[in-house]
């Protein structure tokens, strides 16, 4: 043969099995053209002898982690009006720096849900074409929303005369920004469907949109083949999204027991990010946070922890989602323990940051788990993390698309 594809070999103590939980000892997997080839016990498997080997006496092989949740585009020490003064531009190349941070971190692919000036989509084929290093990116470009809504500006006053760019009221201003967004390169909607918390002078409680509005929204974007990522804190909001058909719900903070019955006769998806409330009340009011959003997030960080823990209890679809962006990029696995202390086992934890994420992207048959003819996503750390999940922080291996880039046995 002219080219000889480069095989890589890597060897650890246990693989551990998201679907199953089971862990499998002495692992040994064959990876080619970034996907893995063969995986075997140990010595059951003839290795190339051109292979380059990667040995990882004392960890244990896990699949890249997903988050369903970020703005890798936003500084997380800049918020409310510091944020006025980072443009378009500026917040692509903190996008840069971040995109790393979180690969390194161990999250492979995550889905960017919300961003100006399509920096979401150039930092994907950045990323994609090899120029700069990063997660598998799935983007949304400007998220929509009502006037004066959470996906609105609203810090600067009637003089100014700003609108985000996502602003769009009514069924067919709704359809016509979705058409413009997936003109310009998104892979997803993502709208408001309540105010929230960083927002000034909006409520988390009321719903934005009506049911008119959300219905068209989700009719057009799946017409085009594009998933929806809702926003929403309230219960009225929450369930007319699900109502409308969304493919998830992003914070779910407010759920009554009509809204997880709905959550799971749809078979909707919750992504709560149930560890960014530490951040907020700790460092927000330095980073430029307004108080009043201070004063909504003492009420919502509580009760979205409470709603957590009824969801997981009712077997709703979970996935992870953390908003880093609000709070520092690279820090995302922090959430895994706290969703274990609020009610899941540390199995379905990394479920939802694997195989329930990768269902959600509609990628359950490349990415979420670690079996033959999957993309070469993998991680490791050192020890057992169904014992000890708080091992996620520290992710010693970091391969993507067969590629290493972190090595820190
Ligand atoms: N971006 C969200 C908002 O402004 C952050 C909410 C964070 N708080 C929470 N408890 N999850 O509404």
């Amino acid at each position: 043969t002219l080219t000889q594809a480069e095989t890589l070999v890597v060897t650890a103590d246990a693989l551990l099995d998201v679907k199953s939980g089971k862990r499998f000892s002495s692992p040994l997997l064959v990876i080619e053209d970034g996907v893995i080839q063969r995986i075997g016990m140990g010595k059951d498997i003839a290795i190339p002898d051109n292979a380059r080997r990667l040995d990882l006496p004392g960890h244990t092989l896990l699949p890249g982690l997903m988050d369903m949740h970020v703005h890798l585009t936003m500084d997380a020490t800049l918020h409310g009006y510091k944020r006025l003064a980072v443009s378009v531009p500026r917040a692509t190349i903190t996008g840069v720096k971040h995109a790393k941070a979180t690969l390194m971190a161990g999250f492979t692919t995550v889905r960017n849900v919300g961003a100006g000036g399509f920096s979401d989509v150039a930092l994907r084929n950045a990323i994609n074409a090899g120029d700069v290093p990063g997660p598998r990116l799935f983007v949304s470009g400007p998220a929509l929303g009502v006037t004066g809504g959470h996906c609105d500006n609203n810090l600067l006053t009637y003089d100014h005369q700003v609108t985000s760019e996502g602003v769009a009221d009514g069924p067919w201003a709704i359809r016509e920004k979705i058409r413009r967004n997936i003109k310009y390169g998104a892979d997803l909607i993502k709208f408001c469907a309540t105010g929230g918390v960083l927002s000034k002078g909006t409520k988390v409680g009321a719903q934005q949109y009506s049911q008119e509005e959300m219905n068209a929204l989700v009719e057009e974007a799946h017409m085009r083949g594009l998933t929806v990522a809702a926003h929403a804190h309230g219960n009225s909001g929450v369930k007319a999204a699900i109502r409308a058909g969304v493919d998830s719900v992003e914070h779910a903070s407010f759920l009554d027991d009509e809204a997880i019955a709905l959550a799971k006769q749809h078979g909707t998806y919750l992504s709560m990010d149930i560890y960014t409330t530490e951040y907020i009340l700790g460092e927000g009011e330095k980073a430029g946070i307004l108080e009043e959003s201070l004063a909504k997030e003492r009420v919502v960080g509580k009760t979205q922890r409470d709603s957590f823990h009824k969801a997981v209890d009712a077997g709703v679809n979970m996935v992870f989602g953390s908003d880093a962006g609000v709070y520092p990029h690279g820090d995302n696995g922090k959430q895994l323990s706290r969703m274990v202390q609020f009610g899941m086992t540390p199995l379905q934890a990394l479920q939802a940051s694997t195989i329930n994420a990768a269902t959600l992207l509609g990628q359950e048959k490349s990415l979420g788990s670690l079996e033959v003819g999957k993309m070469a996503d993998i991680i490791s750390v050192k020890g057992d993390p169904l014992q000890d999940i708080s091992l996620l922080e520290n992710v010693n291996t970091v391969i993507k698309d067969g590629k290493i880039y972190k090595s820190m046995p």
